[in-house]
């Protein structure tokens, strides 16, 4: 039996069924477009030694925080906007009006949300207003109570430590679905329900999980805190377990149920909306691992150039970026860095930087790339410094590399060599940082891991070595989830001091942010979906079953609120080019890639030529357009021309993303929860649902994901009432053959050339953008 509210008009309904819903004629104090505003600045309660804060942020949103012994300060590390975007609140300074006592009662409601104390425990409501003015009161999830089990906000503090482990409680039904809890792109979760799933708070290669979910019972709930845990999606419970913090901070938004864009809007707007990518970046994509010197990558922009396709970025990967720079940047760099930091100084790049053996002439190679194809190009560096780099001893004595509470201060080695993180959660550190920015390219990757990557089997398979990195910020523990954000936000200041482009840090531009620069991530937090970054799911492995994966790992990805998502297009190893094999995976996934936010090649390539002998390591296969047989390249082609036509549409899904957080890479159970079928399929994780996706409002895409397949059985939902009242019906993008109003599974051929596509709407509105 569960605790429930106290207020007498509700107790008595309430006590017969949590669940129940009924006629409730609460204070009406909406303001005069109907928001009801919150009826309190925020409630404390007193419990023992424990502090628990409740307060009204953002539209229809309550932020929950708790301590023990002290209250909190108010300046823990947070992803909040303070104030948010929509809605009121702005509570950094923990204001309060109530005080309630131990076992107390008491309950404030903002918009509709509706928090509840009732003797000391913690419940939500979703209030909906019907047309005759009628409220009901709908029961979301609350502190999980029973007799003879563990209380719902149980602390264990270390004796050493003002900080505390916690486990925190809330109730769940069990057919209620769970989406989000960010990317898991490895290798046998293809869950999007993660109703019973276990979900380790630990980034690492592909892993970005995320303390975020949305219910399929209508709200939206996240773990302010950056810290190691885990959740488990039971069947009564859902449990957050932090591995230490000071405060525990979470967040709970409600909407109707089955409106999952108004829970991305009101999560986007207490956290961050992205800004508008620029042109460049929504087209073709070329990297690999890795252009080898100069002249490739002339060579290969020659061809792009010779062969007329289109291509917009060029990425130059990870291991060119081989030894220390002589002095070589230009002097008339207006960065800020330039004043702070010595001439000396700024000779020294991080550990890898160009090598003039290899790129005798970075800008001038980026300039005859732009001339002979209009690409960009992007760099990539790790976020580490390594024991014989020239900065190391500079950085080292300044404090600006993470350690680890051993003392070695090594969290990863790579071609035989220690290397340490660069602390981004130090603010000294980000600004050394901003050095290479005078590199002036505009694309920028790095990895944002605390984690080993050196790739050496021999470590990987050995049981997990934990790093015990220790940050300015805190410890691994308490905020290592946290490092990859500042690292975004690192790269975004950087650059940002170097053009016209606004800082994040001021929401009032959120609206008009135009990026000129991008950052690939390989990591991310809660509310990264603020920078000019977008994540990718890391070092998959070639093969047909992780292609369908990724389409797990990118909704899921979506429903935490990071769209500006991608994926290496053929996966990161074990592709070679020579076999019909590779070249039939190679070009499904490509076709896949034009349907994504951002279509990227990337992959260390296996062929006929012998791999290097000595570091930079890679292979030295190539992996361009041309690369995968004659017959294919046209294929390619074909692909890559669609892809150019479908910018405007692309461009349309990004400026709705930074309108209202509106995902753009959508689960079925977005667009389609009034279908038993799909909401069936996705409560059980059925592939031939789960393995199909939406790419904004109009499209379906189902992706050939198996080996000699040229037909697809796909689901196509029904319509709802609002897409029939437009007249949509499901086209097939290939051959125009109307599929009407959906409800129906149907086997679709599939060659090569054509993916499984369908659109909704005339495919008019979709070339141009006008959806
Ligand atoms: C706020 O409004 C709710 C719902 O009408 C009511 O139950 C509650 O007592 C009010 N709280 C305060 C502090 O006025
Ligand atoms: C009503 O309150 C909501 C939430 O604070 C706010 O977004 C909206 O602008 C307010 N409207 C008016 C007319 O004050
Ligand atoms: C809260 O309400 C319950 C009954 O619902 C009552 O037993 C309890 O005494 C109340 N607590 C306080 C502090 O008034
Ligand atoms: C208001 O409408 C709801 C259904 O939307 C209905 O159940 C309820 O009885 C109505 N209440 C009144 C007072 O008419
Ligand atoms: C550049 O790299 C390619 C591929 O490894 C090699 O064949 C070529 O000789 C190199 N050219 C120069 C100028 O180093
Ligand atoms: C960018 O400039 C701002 C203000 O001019 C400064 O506070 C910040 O530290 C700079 N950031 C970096 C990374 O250089
Ligand atoms: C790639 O495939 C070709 C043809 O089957 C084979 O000769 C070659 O050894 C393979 N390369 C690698 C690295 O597996
Ligand atoms: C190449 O891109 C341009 C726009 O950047 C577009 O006008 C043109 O049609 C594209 N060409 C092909 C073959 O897709
Ligand atoms: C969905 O599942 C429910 C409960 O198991 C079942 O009653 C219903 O028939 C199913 N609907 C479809 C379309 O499969
Ligand atoms: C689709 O139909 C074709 C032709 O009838 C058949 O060969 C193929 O096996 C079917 N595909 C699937 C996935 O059922
Ligand atoms: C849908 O079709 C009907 C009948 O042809 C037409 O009257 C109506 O205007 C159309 N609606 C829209 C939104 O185009």
């Amino acid at each position: 039996m569960r605790n429930v509210v106290s207020c007498a008009l509700l107790a008595g309904l309430l006590a017969q069924s949590a669940q129940a819903r009924f006629e409730w004629n609460g204070w009406k104090a909406s303001n005069d477009s109907g928001y009801f505003e919150p009826n309190s600045t925020g409630f404390k309660l007193q419990n023992g030694f424990e502090r628990v804060f409740i307060q009204p942020y953002g539209e229809h949103g309550i932020r929950v925080r708790a301590s023990i012994m002290r209250d909190p300060t108010g300046s823990e590390p947070s992803v909040f906007l303070d104030p948010p975007l929509e809605g009121p609140g702005g509570n950094a300074g923990l204001s309060f009006d109530t005080l309630v006592p131990f076992r107390g009662n008491s309950s404030l409601r903002n918009g509709n949300i509706l928090a509840s104390i009732s003797n000391g425990v913690l419940s939500f409501y979703r209030i909906s207003t019907s047309s005759n003015g009628s409220e009901r009161l709908d029961f979301l999830t609350g502190e999980y109570t029973d007799t003879k089990t563990l209380t719902a906000r149980f602390y264990r503090q270390d004796f050493r430590a003002n900080s505390f482990a916690a486990e925190y409680s809330f109730s769940s039904e069990p057919d209620e679905m769970f989406f989000g809890a960010g990317q898991q792109a490895c290798c046998k979760d293809n869950t999007v329900n993660k109703k019973g799933q276990v979900v380790d708070l630990l980034n690492f290669n592909s892993q970005v999980t995320l303390p975020i979910y949305m219910s399929s019972k209508g709200y939206l709930q996240f773990f302010n805190m950056p810290s190691q845990g885990r959740i488990e999606f039971t069947p009564y419970r859902t449990r957050y377990f932090t591995d230490q913090a000071t405060v525990v901070d979470y967040y709970i938004t409600t909407a109707e149920p089955g409106d999952y864009d108004a829970l991305q809007k009101q999560y986007t707007a207490v956290t961050g909306r992205q800004p508008m990518p620029p042109d460049f970046i929504l087209g073709y994509q070329q990297s690999k691992l890795r252009y080898w010197n100069e002249t490739q990558v002339l060579d290969v922009a020659q061809r792009f150039h010779d062969e007329q396709v289109n291509v917009s970025l060029i990425v130059v990967g990870a291991q060119f970026l081989r030894v220390e720079v002589p002095r070589r940047l230009a002097s008339d760099s207006p960065s800020i860095c330039k004043s702070r930091q010595t001439d000396d100084f700024r000779v020294h790049l991080l550990h890898r930087s160009f090598d003039p053996a290899f790129f005798p002439d970075p800008k001038g190679m980026a300039e005859k790339v732009k001339a002979l194809t209009g690409a960009e190009m992007m760099v990539s560096l790790w976020p580490s410094v390594e024991d014989l780099s020239v900065n190391y001893i500079e950085m080292q004595k300044r404090g600006l590399l993470a350690t680890t509470r051993d003392g070695t201060g090594i969290s990863d080695s790579f071609a035989g060599v220690y290397t340490r993180l660069i602390d981004s959660t130090n603010p000294e550190a980000r600004q050394f940082l901003c050095e290479i920015f005078e590199l002036r390219a505009p694309g920028w990757g790095s990895l944002g891991e605390p984690f080993v990557n050196n790739g050496q089997d021999m470590i990987n398979s050995l049981p997990y070595a934990r790093t015990f990195s220790q940050y300015f910020l805190g410890t691994q523990e308490g905020s290592g989830k946290m490092y990859p954000w500042l690292h975004q936000q690192a790269i975004d200041e950087g650059f940002s001091n170097l053009t016209d482009y606004t800082l994040t840090s001021s929401p009032s531009t959120f609206a008009s942010r135009q990026c000129r620069f991008m950052s690939l991530t390989r990591s991310t937090f809660l509310g990264g979906q603020r920078f000019c970054s977008y994540l990718w799911s890391g070092d998959t492995s070639s093969r047909f079953d992780v292609l369908l994966q990724q389409v797990t790992a990118g909704v899921s990805a979506g429903a935490s609120g990071i769209s500006s998502w991608t994926l290496d297009i053929g996966g990161f190893s074990g592709l070679n080019i020579t076999t019909d094999f590779g070249r039939e995976l190679f070009v499904k996934w490509l076709s896949m890639g034009v349907f994504l936010p951002y279509m990227r090649v990337h992959g260390d390539r296996d062929c006929n030529i012998p791999p290097n002998t000595v570091p930079p390591i890679g292979n030295n296969c190539p992996n361009e357009p041309w690369s995968y047989g004659e017959d294919n390249f046209e294929i390619i082609k074909q692909y890559i021309a669609l892809r150019y036509s479908l910018v405007p549409y692309v461009k349309r899904l990004f400026q709705m993303l930074q309108e209202s957080g509106k995902t753009i890479v959508r689960a079925l159970y977005y667009d389609f929860s009034s279908d038993e079928t799909v909401i069936n399929g996705t409560a059980r994780n059925d592939p031939t649902i789960v393995h199909q996706y939406m790419f904004g409002p109009r499209l379906l895409v189902s992706p050939n994901g198996v080996q000699g397949a040229t037909s697809k059985t796909v689901y196509l939902p029904q319509l709802t009432d609002e897409m029939l009242r437009q007249n949509f019906t499901w086209t097939h993008w290939w051959s125009s053959k109307s599929f009407g109003s959906g409800g129906q599974t149907i086997n679709i051929s599939a060659p090569l050339n054509q993916i499984p596509v369908f659109y909704l709407g005339s495919k008019e509105d979709i070339l141009t953008g006008n959806i």
